[in-house]
């Protein structure tokens, strides 16, 4: 099982330095059910993983953070705590540049040292990005609820050009161990659902990396704006509003968002009473209709779709995320999947806390 290895979320005293460290936490997560439905008012229910981001910020009392990060040694990125717009667009390097577009937002008081470390494979679809945004969020001082700190994350995501949703920043924000959280973003309504025992979720990296600012997801998106311009938001549209449409692909796009929110309701209500056959098997649709409707799976995903599906004791995989590679998430019986036996990364993952959780914890 993935265990929650990062530091707590917090403030000490740098030993070296006798200035004040503050600590930054959150973890990525894996989204059960309820794909590209977030940008259309539908229904969603992810949950927190032990793989995270961890922050670590030593304010200076000068104007710029130095930036560093495991994942690039010997880099640092300079970022003024006054950056702007068409500065973090124009930052290099260009890993930086999501870090930019949160101070821009969160507006640290002073500049300072910043060092980044992450255990979450980047582009794999396990919202690397969403985690580094909410524990920088937490450590540079914003306050308040899960949608305060999502709604600011979405925000630095959009402004380096990826359209994202509120899934990945409220569920990294939001999440309670042992719990995944079925979000409503037509109401913004949330419910903690308990996962119960015996479902034991792998996640499994297909290895094919993409990154969202190159994959097609900002076409998926156009394409949904495009259908709801003519039916209202997808999430919320009937059958026969849909089976009107006019153009075939929007019509599919638009099926796999209605079709999807409906199956996030049925796993929901399969996973509470336990009735982990049918969750399996609603997962299994899900991943149908991503495939088939939505267009966001690639071939080598479904591939390892099909091989993770064969094995004895498999309820149920699909592609989590936004797909066009990346990774599936399975649900079995506790120790049919043995993550040593695959070529590619996988980790047996357990429902955790969310970066204001941890927070409260701490
Ligand atoms: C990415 C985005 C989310 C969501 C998913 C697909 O993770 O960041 O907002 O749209 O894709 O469900």
């Amino acid at each position: 099982m993935v265990g929650t290895s990062e530091p707590e979320a917090g403030h000490d005293r740098c030993a070296s330095h006798g200035a004040d460290v503050r600590h930054g936490t959150a973890p990525g997560r894996v989204n059960l059910i309820g794909d590209h439905t977030d940008y259309n008012q539908g229904l969603a229910l992810p949950m927190a993983i032990g793989l995270g981001v961890s922050v670590a910020y030593e304010p200076s009392g000068l104007g710029v953070i130095e930036v560093t990060s495991d994942a690039y040694p010997g880099v640092t990125a300079v970022v003024p705590v006054d950056v702007d717009a068409v500065g973090v667009a124009a930052l290099a390097p260009a890993w930086a540049r999501l870090v930019a577009a949160v101070v821009s937002l969160a507006r640290p008081e002073s500049g300072g040292t910043l060092h980044v470390r992450s255990t979450l494979p980047r582009g794999s679809g396990l919202s690397s990005s969403a985690a580094l945004a909410v524990a920088l969020a937490g450590t540079f001082g914003v306050e308040g609820d899960p949608l305060v700190l999502a709604r600011l994350c979405q925000a630095a995501e959009h402004r380096i050009g990826v359209p994202v949703g509120l899934l990945d920043p409220l569920v990294c924000a939001g999440a309670r161990a042992g719990h995944a959280l079925l979000i409503d973003f037509a109401t913004l309504m949330m419910r903690q659902v308990p996962v119960p025992e015996g479902a034991e979720f792998t996640v499994i990296d297909s290895g094919q990396r993409r990154d969202l600012r190159d994959s097609a997801y900002a076409a998926r998106v156009l394409e949904c704006e495009a259908a709801a311009a003519v039916v209202g938001p997808l999430g919320l549209a009937t059958g026969t509003d849909i089976a009107g449409l006019r153009d075939p692909v929007l019509r599919r796009r638009a099926r796999h968002v209605r079709s999807e929110c409906l199956r996030v309701r049925r796993f929901a209500d399969a996973l509470g009473s336990g009735d982990l056959g049918t969750a399996g098997l609603v997962m299994d649709e899900s991943h149908r209709s991503l495939s088939a409707d939505f267009e966001s799976t690639t071939p080598e995903v479904d591939a390892l779709v099909a091989a993770v599906r064969s094995r004895p004791g498999v309820h149920g995989v699909r592609m989590t995320g936004a797909g066009f590679g990346g990774c599936v998430v399975a649900l079995g019986e506790p120790g049919s999947l043995v993550t040593g036996a695959f070529t590619t990364p996988a980790w047996n993952v357990v429902a955790s806390d969310g970066a204001l959780a941890r927070r409260e914890a701490a």
